[in-house]
């Protein structure tokens, strides 16, 4: 076996390089390598020096497979300051403390890291942990603005509990979330432009509406928030700014999105019209309840005594996605709406969803075929995009993640020729 850092990867499998600078959740790197050795991918593991006083050397090496090293004066005849960056398919630092982002947008190089930073030319994700205050230092800042306009993709910090007692935005997001978009970055690597949606803010909606009866009953609907937030971590990727409305939604926040939560339909209307302002697009795939109660009880609706059902009466809702497309907030944005669908005497799948997009008025319509209970709390899909000029882009049956590339490279086609 060949163990010097660097050293060639078996041909088929992806050589990710795992960066890890000195910061208290540089133990939160260890589970990143995991998912990164048990997906097949080649891990070279460069920490810091500083990173090695919070995990040794013993763990990254075990994790790996490999030897690791922190300067470039080991095994200098395998130049591995040159051959880690250049043979890397992916870079990835987590976490990146605000030392390593500030040596990153000045081109400094005095330890293998940032040697290989210089000399990598695939994808570069930067996952920054450190203190609120560090985070929001203008210096930082400026250096974060550097590295995204060089097309580094800086993901945003998550908000929470920091090192000590204090709480706020600064901490690494959950290694299964970084591995997500960093994946995503992979798999597109050899795109012409990888960072499309970079300086475009696109708001996504997710899950599905609760009319509240009472305190505790309430009329919903079996949307899991899957695709959405897949659409989410998918724009991430693409270096957007991503606002996520979820209602209802019990999934993991998707690393670097600003997510809204909402419960019923009113408060989702408020919070993607709001969101929709400053947005280049927006893709509604939450599932809005049509219909809501009239009135809401306070109190918890008794059974009554002679067994008689209590008569709801109910009204309809706003339709955001038709209000949003006939009064766009910002013209130029590209609407995008989903359709479930099931074929009937009427017309069929197609059909449905053909007069949905002219009814609705939106640019794209995701069509979903939901006869018999398809998609709903799958991790695949399978859809059709309809256009306004009668295109129709079959999408095979496929991950979520996947669909949503589709998605947002037809979004990102529509925005170019804005
Ligand atoms: N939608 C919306 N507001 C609503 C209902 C739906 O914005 N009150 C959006 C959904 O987010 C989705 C699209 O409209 O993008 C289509 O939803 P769907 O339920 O298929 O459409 P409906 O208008 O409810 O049509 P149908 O009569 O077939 O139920």
């Amino acid at each position: 076996m060949d163990t010097a850092p660097g050293s060639p990867a078996a041909p088929d499998r992806p050589r990710v390089v795992l960066g890890v600078s000195g910061g208290i959740a540089a133990y939160k790197a260890c589970e990143l390598l995991r998912r990164f050795t048990e997906s097949g991918h080649d891990v070279t593991v460069v920490p810091t020096a500083a990173a090695l006083e919070f995990v040794g050397a013993a763990t990254w090496a075990a994790l790996s497979g490999k030897p690791v090293a922190t300067d470039v004066w080991s095994q200098v005849h395998e130049v591995p300051h040159v051959r880690i960056g250049q043979s890397a398919d992916l870079v990835v630092v987590a976490p990146a403390t605000a030392d390593l982002l500030g040596k990153a947008a000045h081109g400094l190089a005095d330890d293998l890291l940032t040697n290989t930073l210089l000399t990598a030319r695939c994808p570069v994700v930067l996952a920054p942990a450190m203190h609120t205050e560090m985070w929001e230092h203008p210096a930082t800042q400026e250096n974060v603005a550097t590295l995204r306009r060089r097309g580094v993709l800086v993901l945003e910090p998550a908000e929470g509990r920091l090192t000590g007692a204090d709480t706020g935005k600064g901490r690494l997001p959950e290694p299964g979330e970084i591995f997500e978009v960093a994946s995503q970055v992979l798999a597109r690597a050899g795109s012409a432009n990888l960072q499309d949606l970079a300086g475009r803010h696109v708001v996504v909606s997710a899950g599905g509406t609760r009319e509240y009866l009472d305190p505790v009953r309430y009329l919903g609907n079996r949307s899991s928030g899957l695709q959405g937030y897949a659409l989410a971590r998918a724009a991430v990727a693409r270096g957007a700014e991503v606002t996520l409305v979820a209602a209802n939604v019990t999934l993991a926040d998707p690393v670097g999105a600003k997510v809204v939560r909402v419960e019923s339909t009113a408060q989702l209307r408020e919070a993607v019209l709001g969101a929709a302002a400053t947005a280049d697009a927006v893709v509604m795939a939450a599932a809005p309840a049509d219909f809501r109660p009239v009135s809401t009880s306070e109190a918890k609706i008794k059974k009554s005594e002679d067994g008689s059902a209590p008569d709801i009466v109910l009204q309809q809702n706003p339709d955001i996605l038709a209000e949003l497309s006939a009064d766009r907030p910002r013209p130029g944005a590209v609407i995008v709406g989903f359709a479930a669908e099931t074929g009937d005497a009427s017309g069929d799948v197609l059909a449905h969803a053909r007069a949905k997009l002219a009814r609705k008025g939106c640019d794209l319509l995701v069509v979903n075929d939901v006869s018999g209970g398809k998609v709903f709390g799958s991790a695949e899909n399978e859809a059709v995009i309809l256009d306004t000029d009668g295109g129709a882009t079959p999408v095979p049956r496929g991950s979520k993640s996947a669909l949503s590339h589709v998605i947002w490279d037809e979004v990102a086609t529509r925005l170019e020729t804005d």
